[in-house]
């Protein structure tokens, strides 16, 4: 099959591209590099253009679908207009596109348009949509909704992905990234006072089986979480025990509003079990594991499975 992965050089859509072309399809991989590395995509062999997807360009034909990861993806991103107009006009031309030639698309959603709502999050439940990050995703699901007739699309709202090819992303890069590298260093894991905040963190191979699924699954809207909560304080006890330290929590004052910064994020995971036959197999220590040793030997084989 062909498929076309937009922001195919980032974290999860490298992740995504090089495991359909493991599995012997034909990959194309769209990205203007804005928050990307061409690193991450050591070993692709298929066709890599170099593009802005919010601009007219010609999109490859013959595709079975397109899986569509280009977003500027940080939450605090300091111009919320040119954010809107980027993540909604790209995606609002990928959909005009979709329905021109009737290609499946497949799209990469947030948790972060719930905000504080209660958990286990659900996707229907109102949304509390804090940033302009957050706006934009909640834009690109009604568009799919108002869509839903003319294209199959299926919209997938990742949790908090973390795994290899994310270093790039700097400060937005998981909080897993982030404290493994002041552990490292000795350093003790600087978090939030008192650390009781919790997350729904998902790594970012079970991300990429949910692509997968997505591909025979019916249409609609999915959480993309684990259904399983973890503290900053547990997180820190698992990474002491990953890597064999004994670093005790430095908390400080969390600089953001209460009110725009999500306290506790946790996905209901019904809808995906039933809808796209998905469920995360991956429990955080294993994966945490099964990432840091690619941490350590980047260049290793463990770090994307390839021979
Ligand atoms: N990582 C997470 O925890 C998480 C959580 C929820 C949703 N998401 C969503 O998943 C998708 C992938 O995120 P990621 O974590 O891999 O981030 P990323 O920043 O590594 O990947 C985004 C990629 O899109 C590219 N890009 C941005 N705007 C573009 C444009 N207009 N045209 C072409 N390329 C463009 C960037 O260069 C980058 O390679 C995004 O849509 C993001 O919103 C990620």
């Amino acid at each position: 099959m062909k498929f076309l992965v937009t922001g195919g050089a980032g974290f999860i859509g490298s992740q995504l591209a090089l495991q359909l072309e493991r599995a012997g399809h034909e990959v194309c991989v769209v990205d203007d590099f804005s928050s990307a590395s061409q690193d991450n995509l050591r070993g692709f062999r298929g066709a890599l253009i170099r593009q802005d997807i919010s601009q007219s360009f010609p999109i490859p034909e013959d595709l079975n679908a397109i899986f569509h990861q280009a977003a500027i993806t940080d939450p605090r991103y300091p111009n919320g207009e040119e954010l809107i107009e980027k993540n909604v006009g790209g995606f609002q031309k990928l959909l005009d596109h979709c329905e021109k030639k009737r290609v499946p698309l497949i799209y990469a959603s947030t948790a972060g348009l719930y905000g504080n709502g209660p958990v286990p999050m659900e996707e229907d439940q109102s949304k509390e949509c804090t940033t302009a990050y957050a706006r934009s995703k909640f834009r690109m699901d009604e568009l799919a909704e108002h869509y839903r007739e003319k294209v199959f699309s299926v919209g997938l709202r990742y949790f908090n992905v973390f795994g290899p090819n994310e270093a790039h992303k700097g400060r937005p890069a998981s909080m897993i990234y982030h404290l493994w590298k002041q552990m490292r260093e000795g350093k003790r894991p600087r978090i939030f006072k008192w650390g009781e905040q919790v997350r729904d963190f998902i790594y970012v191979k079970d991300v990429v089986r949910a692509n997968l699924c997505a591909l025979t699954g019916k249409p609609g809207i999915y959480n993309v979480g684990t259904g399983v909560g973890t503290s900053f304080n547990d997180l820190v006890v698992i990474l002491n025990r990953v890597m064999g330290t004994q670093l005790e929590p430095d908390y400080f004052e969390m600089p953001f509003s209460k009110d725009t910064y999500q306290g506790h994020t946790l996905a209901s995971t019904l809808r995906a079990e039933k809808g796209l036959g998905f469920k995360a197999e991956w429990g955080l220590e294993r994966a945490i594991t099964d990432y840091l040793a690619t941490l350590q030997y980047p260049h290793s084989k463990a770090e994307d499975g390839r021979e």
